[in-house]
């Protein structure tokens, strides 16, 4: 059952990945992306990062040690995520932009829609949030455009691309670990399974929005 369930997410996922690079957005930052729209999307990213620990560890705390593994895994996950925000920061500040300005900047709607959503994940059986670690976890290979132009256009060093290259080293693992306590505790049960699928879809769906949000908001020069 396990492996028809990791079948689907891996469709869902491709289909909504698909959709982003099929997008104006995805087919101009492949094009040729500019500083502007780069330093803008980054800024969404920070704006977004700086939760995960916090939306993970909300989703623990409706748990108690009848569902030991995962009080544990939300636990542990939400440590490890803190403070991945800091490596855009880094990145940003490498091509001359100053943290406190990115601090200090407002996120876009589409991005506040995006993190008001995550939160709103406790709401749901805590399995749910998997499906955005699913697809945030082992989102690289997706990648490989946005990391082309930015090497191609902007030059940038992988140590000025902690965010999208150190962190994929890490990530590896928290996809293995997604997809153990997934296999655990989804495995045999269809409504979790479900609950999995449509945060799956529906984030990366909101992740769309920030893309087509940066891009409408960044006219090509
Ligand atoms: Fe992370
Ligand atoms: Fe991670």
């Amino acid at each position: 059952m396990s492996e028809r369930f990791f079948e689907r997410l891996g469709n869902v996922e491709r289909t909504a990945w698909q959709a982003i690079h099929e997008s104006p957005s995805w087919q101009r930052l492949k094009r040729g992306i500019d500083r502007d729209f780069y330093i803008s999307l980054m800024t969404q990213v920070y704006h977004y990062t700086r939760f995960n620990a916090q939306n993970q560890a909300l989703v623990a705390v409706g748990l108690t040690s009848e569902r030991l593994p995962l009080l544990k895994y939300c636990l542990h996950h939400a440590y490890t995520e803190a403070g991945h925000d800091l490596m855009v920061l880094k990145d940003l500040e490498s091509i001359g932009v100053s943290a406190a300005s990115v601090r200090s900047s407002r996120p876009l709607p589409e991005t506040e829609a995006f993190i008001g959503y995550l939160f709103r994940l406790k709401e749901q059986d805590a399995t749910a949030r998997l499906g955005y670690s699913y697809w945030a976890e082992g989102c690289y290979p997706y990648l490989e455009d946005f990391l082309v132009a930015l090497r191609r256009d902007l030059k940038l060093a992988p140590s000025q691309l902690s965010f999208l290259v150190a962190h994929s080293v890490i990530d590896k693992a928290h996809l293995e670990e997604v997809k153990d306590i997934l296999r655990e505790t989804c495995g045999e049960a269809p409504e979790l399974q479900e609950g999995v699928v449509h945060v799956l879809e529906t984030s990366l769906h909101l992740m769309k929005n920030i893309y087509d949000a940066v891009h409408a908001r960044n006219p090509q020069k």
